[in-house]
């Protein structure tokens, strides 16, 4: 693996037992058989019964294991040991069918053994990890049978320019090469917990950036979808909303909070 990502590993590693134990997570919830796929990604992906599908950067598996209640044969890869363990105890304890590998996304075609997917699924705080989104491209599509599709529901790189408190501007849109070194104590599922682990390397890819590397791999964009909501308060005067989303509240300028976009691998020539 990159060395660059050795602080990311250590950081996640720390975190998934917090993640699991959270409200933010609601493990809870999700035993009792709660959904946690958003509304637009289950419109967007489409009938997923019996087809295979791949969620890359699946953290300790609730939505891979979402994806498998609807009826997709699913497999989900994560660099962090401790999330493919807990993903799997997740698995057996639903008694879900699933396969959990541990891998860098970079090496996901081997760590897969060079099997191909239907559906090539990620997103939600992925990007975000990676320093080279070409070469994450040209992964993803070596993963996508032919007429399959990749489908990425992301938080909005726009949304990544301001600050936590107010809409000042105070970071790149555009990723820096070496990404950006971030000291914080703590998680977004947590904010108050204590943590050893706190230094992380991330890039805020623009969009842009990202939909050219998909073309650029030779996928086809078949739709992009801005929205006006995310899944979390991203600042303190953002209002809940139906559906568990927050929003921006009357009066406040509607700014893109996350995407979607769904892009297809070519038909076999
Ligand atoms: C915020 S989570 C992904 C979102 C997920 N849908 C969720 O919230 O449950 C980011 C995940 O990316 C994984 N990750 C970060 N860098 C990675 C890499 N280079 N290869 C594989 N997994 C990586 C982390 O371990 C973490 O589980």
């Amino acid at each position: 693996m990159d060395p660059r990502l050795d602080d990311n590993l250590r950081w996640w590693d720390e975190r998934v037992p917090l993640h699991v134990a959270s409200d933010f997570y609601d493990v809870a919830g999700f035993l009792g058989g709660a959904e946690t796929l958003r509304p637009f990604e289950l419109e967007e992906v489409g009938n997923v019964v019996g087809r295979s599908l791949a969620h890359l950067q699946c953290h300790f598996g609730l939505d891979t294991l979402s994806w498998a209640r609807h009826g997709a044969r699913v497999t989900g890869l994560d660099f962090s040991e401790p999330a493919v363990t807990a993903a799997r105890e997740l698995a057996e304890r639903t008694e879900i069918e699933a396969e959990f590998v541990t891998a860098d996304v970079y090496d996901a075609v081997t760590a897969l053994g060079g099997r191909r997917f239907e559906i090539v699924y990620t997103g939600l705080g992925a990007l975000n990890w990676l320093p080279d989104l070409e070469r994450w491209a040209r992964v993803v599509i070596e993963l996508i049978e032919p007429g399959g599709v990749l489908y990425l529901s992301e938080f909005h790189p726009l949304s990544g320019i301001f600050g936590d408190d107010e809409l000042t501007v105070e970071n790149d849109y555009f990723a820096a090469v070496d990404g950006v070194r971030i000291d914080e104590g703590g998680t977004y599922a947590d904010l108050g917990a204590s943590t050893d682990h706190n230094l992380t390397l991330e890039w805020n890819h623009g969009l842009g950036e990202t939909v050219s590397a998909l073309l650029s791999a030779g996928l086809q964009l078949e739709l992009l979808h801005e929205h006006e909501h995310t899944l979390f308060p991203r600042w303190p005067f953002l209002e809940p909303s139906a559906g568990g989303y927050h929003r921006m509240p009357p009066g406040r300028p509607r700014l893109p909070l996350m995407y979607s976009l769904r892009a297809r691998a070519p038909q076999a020539a």
